[in-house]
């Protein structure tokens, strides 16, 4: 079979909502979820070896059983006892680590790509399954939908029928977020009774950019700003600028805004360039 090249996209969460501690230690969530046109290239090449090989040149990548990527492809390899093995070359444009989701997504299409390299023939239920057994951001790339609603620890996913396209600026700081602490320093006490989500997702039909920037809300901010307060002046820092609305993206530590148009958006990025060194203009994919 001829080698398969593939486009992963990054994420966005314009709401993200914690309900609650799971007897299993992860959050209960709700979310909306917006796939943006920020993506790492995949290729995928059957090899006679029988090993999984990754290779990827950004040294934060792990090339080893820690990868998402080789998580699914050893997995898919065991269960349906396949001698072949792959070669993934992974091009990354998505930033590590950031809160867009991108080792996530990386997992999602190699997931989808291996099923059709190896002629699995898994359904999406299928891949779903097995999504879930490497990661809660993973599933919402199986659907080939712009914008999601999910639920349970993020993998349960409802497409959201929606065909407004959004511009956006979207600041990485260069500090290190771990996802797993900053879960752990939530006060779920202290998180807002009330769900906006309905209204948000309104919003949303009827395009309305400045009330979408004035509802985006995200539970994790609070931990992200008690473990590292300078993420929280960035973020009002670009708020101050003429943006409709400034959110974090997952755990952080992407900062992301609406904005009104692609024009807006390179004006403000601009600015933004002078002082960070990620700054990206990108849209709903
Ligand atoms: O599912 P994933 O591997 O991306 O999650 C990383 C970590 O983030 C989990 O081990 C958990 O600590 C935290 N998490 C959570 N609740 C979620 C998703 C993630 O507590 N819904």
């Amino acid at each position: 079979m001829r080698p398969i090249s593939l486009r992963s996209p990054a994420k966005l969460n314009l709401y993200l909502k914690v309900i609650g501690k799971r007897p299993d230690g992860y959050h209960e969530l709700k979310t909306i979820f917006e796939r943006i046109d920020l993506f790492d290239d995949i290729r995928l090449t059957a090899t006679p070896s029988g090993r999984i090989r990754i290779v990827c040149d950004h040294p934060q990548v792990p090339k080893g059983p820690q990868n998402l990527v080789y998580k699914v492809a050893a997995m898919l390899k065991k269960d349906f006892g396949i001698t072949q093995g792959v070669e993934v070359r992974i091009r990354k444009r998505i930033p590590v680590a950031a809160g867009l989701a991108g080792g996530s997504s990386n997992a999602a299409t190699v997931l989808s790509g291996l099923n059709r390299l190896w002629r699995l023939g898994l359904d999406r239920n299928g891949l779903v399954d097995y999504a879930c057994k490497v990661g809660s951001d993973v599933a919402f790339f199986l659907y080939d939908c712009p914008w999601g609603l999910g639920t349970g620890r993020g993998e349960v996913i409802r497409r959201l029928d929606l065909t407004v396209k959004l511009w956006h600026v979207l600041v990485v700081p260069k500090v290190r977020m771990l996802t797993p602490k900053v879960y752990g320093a939530m006060n779920l006490k202290l998180t807002k009774f009330g769900d906006d989500v309905s209204i948000l997702t309104r919003y949303l039909g009827q395009n309305d950019v400045r009330k979408v920037g004035s509802l985006l809300f995200n539970d994790l901010e609070a931990p992200i700003a008690l473990l590292k307060p300078n993420l929280l002046k960035i973020k009002e820092n670009i708020q101050a600028l003429d943006v409709a609305g400034t959110a974090f993206s997952g755990s952080g530590p992407s900062i992301f805004s609406v904005v009104e148009s692609k024009k807006k958006a390179d004006r403000i990025a601009a600015i933004l360039k002078r002082r960070y060194s990620q700054v990206f203009v990108v849209r709903t994919l």
